[in-house]
Order: C-alpha cells, then structure tokens, then sequence
C-alpha cells in the first residue's frame, strides 16, 4: 500500500518539477530537496483509487502548480486565492471541462426533451413523475411567510430535511446552519419538509411543530415525504423563495446529510461586495451524463420514462446554488415540464429550456457530492462535503472553527494522524 502510493506520487510530481531540474546544479539540488519533501507530503495524501486523487485536495494543486513552499513559510493568503490567481482548471477524469463555456445540449437531449418524458401511468404512480405541478404550491402545514419581510437577505439555505431527521437538523443549526456563522450577512435558514408516514411509531409531528417554534426554520408541506417526492420539495423550496422571498439574491439548496462551508460560500464564491449575478447557476457539474438503465440502482431511469442517451448538463442535487431571480424562473418553467423523480436532473431539464447554461465553479474542489476525508485545511477551502452524520458534523465543524485562522498549518500533523486513523478502520469511505 504504502509502496503504490509513493510510487503514484512520484509519477505525479515528475511532471511538475521538471522544470525546474533542469536548470542548473545548484538549483538542481534545491529541488531535489524540495521535491523529496514534496514526495514526503504528498505521499500522506489520501490518494484514493479512481475518482478521487488529485481532484480531492487544493494543497496538493497548490504545490504542483506553484512549487514547494516550506511549511511556516507557506503565505496564506496566497493560498486563500488559490483559484483566483490562475483560473487553472485541472483535468477531470470522467467529465469534459476544458471549455468553460458550458456546452449546448447534446443533439439527442435537445430534440427530444419533451417527448423523452413519458406519459406511462403506471410509472407515473409508482416514481410520482410524469404529472405537472399546479400554479398553487402543495398546502403549507408550516410556513413561515414573513421570515424575508424586513430584509432582503443575501442567501437563503434550502435544506431538504426527512421529518423524522431532528438531530440533522439540530447539528446543522449548530454548525454550518447557524445564521451567525457569516458576520453581517443575512443569510436564511430552512428545511424543507412533507409530510411523514401515518404509521403509529412515525416520528411524531407534535414534536416538529414544537421545533418549529422555537426556530421557525421549518417549511412543511402537504406532500408525502419520500425520495421520489424530492422534486416536488425542491420545486416547492423554489416557489417559497418567488413568493416570500423574491429579492434574496443567492439560494443553496441542499441536503441535511452535507457538511457546507457557509462562509466560504458567501465571502469567496458569492462575494457580497460585487452586484449579484443574475441567470447564474452552479455546483457540481454533470455534464454529459447517460440514464441510468439498471432497474437495482438508486437512479434508477426505465427508459419509458426518459428515453434520451443523454441528459443535460445538471448540477448534483447535494448542493447547488443560483441567483434569487432562478427561483420564480425555474418553477415557472416546471409548470410545462412532466415531472422526473431525479431531483437534479430534472432542474436540469428545467434550466436547458430556460436556455441557462450552469457555469462551472471556480475550482473543482469546491463542490464534492462524496465524501471528502478531512483536514481543516482541505475544508477551509471548499464548500460541499456528502455523507455526515450529525455528531460528525458537530466534531468537523468544531475542529475546523477552532482551527480557523491556522488551518493549513498543522497539515502535515493531521495528516499523518489521518493516515493512521484509516489504516485503523480501513477505508470505509471508498
Ligand atoms: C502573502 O501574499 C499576499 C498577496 O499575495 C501579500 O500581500 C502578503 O504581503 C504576503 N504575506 C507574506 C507574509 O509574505
Ligand atoms: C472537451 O471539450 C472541448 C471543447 O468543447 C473539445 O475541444 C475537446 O475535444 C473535448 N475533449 C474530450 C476528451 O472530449
Ligand atoms: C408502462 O410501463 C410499464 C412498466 O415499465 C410497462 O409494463 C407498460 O407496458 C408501459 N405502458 C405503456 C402504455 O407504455
Ligand atoms: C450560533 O452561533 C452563536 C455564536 O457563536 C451562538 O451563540 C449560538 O448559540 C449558535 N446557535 C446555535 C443554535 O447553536
Ligand atoms: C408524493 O406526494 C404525493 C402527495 O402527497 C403522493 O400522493 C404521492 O404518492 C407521493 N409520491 C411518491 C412517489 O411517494
């Protein structure tokens, strides 16, 4: 194990040192040393099998691009500005993003949009596709209609939260959810809520109404809360920001299982200080994506359903984020569009009649719909993580607050503690 990854190391960092070895003796030995410790640092990495690698860790494109810098000497600031000083893109295993324009609709998706989308009946029942929404939103249960009155705030949160999911809930107000994380900017939190089961050992709704109460966070509606429903509660997250909430200049939506960086996403995605954008869309990007046939998988796509190749460019449903005025714009075009059970895809499919191309973010590390195994220095630089669980949210988010203001200076030590921890528990996460 330890053998492969240096050895995947070395071959990465050729590359990157080349030049410089080829200067002169002295120069030549300087960068020797600096690349044996190049080595040393990349080598803790955790370079996972396929996917993840390079894609994972800023750090590491930092060193590659920009030479060695000795820890303790390292500029932070530069660091900080990491993707704004280059605009360098790296290489994406399964995507194309060289162009960063976004791409037309491929040939396939473009002409068949609409009739990709099947009338089948019986499939309509069981995915709850296939019909339209009314122009009237589903019946709120709870609401809270003035929660925009007196402030147009800067982003609101759509958090898309199971009823029975209490404890999400209560971390993510403790943590990346709490409106005073960003200094001075109002941002809005809320979770997005059907309906839960009728079963008796159902979570209670007494108890979310008492939760509601006391945070008047919760938007709850009369639709049964299901996974295949999750269109309808995105589309009902977009129709509450048109009507109570129209001059919010920013909306994330989001899932209750993710660890967001607030703050990074409101001071260096978003940036407070220059006019809000407007028809602007991003997150993770998927582009050129094909349905998924195989009737055992979670994305699921029988092709009765949507009968396209390919679908259009959509952004991963973990966490995207677009411009205030998206919100009427996107439900508006739903209203013509059959409903898909694919929450994304389908926003997708809304954006591609809209003729809104989904901008690429910034850098590629920004938005990750896995896992990203932590560092405080790795998470001080992005702004989505997949798969937390409440208590470790709580954990990260704390160790990362304390860690502020130092984040990439104790890589090397949490690194090696990282790698001793997965060599412990193995690799539970790939
Ligand atoms: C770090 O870099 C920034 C901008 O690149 C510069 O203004 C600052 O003086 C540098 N700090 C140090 C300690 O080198
Ligand atoms: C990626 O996209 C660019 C521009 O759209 C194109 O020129 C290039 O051939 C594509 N590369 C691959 C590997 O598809
Ligand atoms: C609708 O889909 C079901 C399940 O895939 C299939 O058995 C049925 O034949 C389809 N009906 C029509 C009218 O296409
Ligand atoms: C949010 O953060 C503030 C300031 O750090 C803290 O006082 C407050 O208790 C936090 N809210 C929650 C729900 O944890
Ligand atoms: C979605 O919610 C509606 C309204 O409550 C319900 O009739 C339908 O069965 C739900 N669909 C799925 C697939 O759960």
């Amino acid at each position: 194990m330890q053998r492969r990854r240096r050895h995947c190391c070395l071959a990465k960092m050729t590359w990157g040192c080349k030049r410089s070895l080829l200067r002169s003796h002295v120069v030549a030995l300087l960068s020797l040393a600096s690349l044996s410790a190049t080595v040393l640092f990349l080598c803790q990495q955790d370079w996972l099998p396929g996917r993840a690698g390079l894609r994972e860790n800023p750090v590491a494109y930092t060193v590659q691009q920009h030479g060695f810098r000795p820890r303790g000497e390292g500029n932070h600031s530069s660091l900080r500005s990491l993707w704004r000083e280059t605009g360098y893109v790296p290489p994406r295993p399964h995507v194309n993003l060289s162009s960063h324009q976004a791409e037309p609709l491929p040939p396939a998706a473009e002409l068949s949009l609409e009739d990709s989308l099947s009338t089948n009946s019986s499939l309509q029942g069981e995915m709850g596709v296939g019909g339209k929404l009314a122009a009237q939103p589903y019946r709120y249960i709870l609401n809270e209609p003035h929660r925009c009155r007196d402030a147009s705030p800067f982003l609101v949160l759509l958090i898309a939260a199971e009823p029975s999911q209490a404890d999400a809930r209560s971390a993510i107000r403790q943590t990346w959810g709490n409106e005073s994380v960003a200094a001075g900017l109002d941002f809005v939190r809320l979770f997005l809520l059907g309906m839960g089961s009728a079963q008796p050992d159902a979570y209670p709704q007494s108890a979310i109404e008492d939760e509601s109460r006391q945070y008047h966070d919760i938007i709850q509606q009369e639709y049964l809360d299901t996974y295949y429903n999750l269109t309808i509660k995105t589309l009902m997250g977009m129709n509450w920001v048109a009507t109570h909430c129209p001059q919010a200049s920013y909306v994330m939506k989001t899932d209750s299982d993710m660890f967001v960086n607030t703050e990074y996403l409101i001071q260096k995605l978003l940036k407070p200080d220059v006019p809000p954008k407007r028809n602007y869309f991003t997150g993770y990007l998927m582009r050129g994506y094909a349905p998924n046939r195989n009737k055992d998988s979670k994305w699921y796509m029988p092709s009765e359903l949507y009968s396209s190749e390919r679908y259009p460019i959509f952004c991963s449903g973990t966490g995207y984020v677009f411009s205030g005025d998206l919100a009427e714009k996107i439900y508006q075009a739903s209203l013509s569009i059959r409903r898909l059970h694919l929450e994304d895809v389908y926003v997708g499919i809304c954006l591609a009649k809209l003729r809104i191309d989904p901008a690429p973010p910034p850098n590629e590390f920004l938005f990750n719909h896995w896992r990203v195994s932590y560092s405080s220095c790795k998470y001080s630089h992005l702004i989505t993580s997949h798969q937390f669980q409440p208590t470790e949210l709580i954990k990260y988010w704390n160790h990362l607050q304390s860690n502020k203001h130092n984040a990439c200076v104790n890589l090397a030590k949490e690194k090696s503690t990282r790698y001793r921890h997965r060599r412990l528990h193995s690799d539970r996460l790939s």
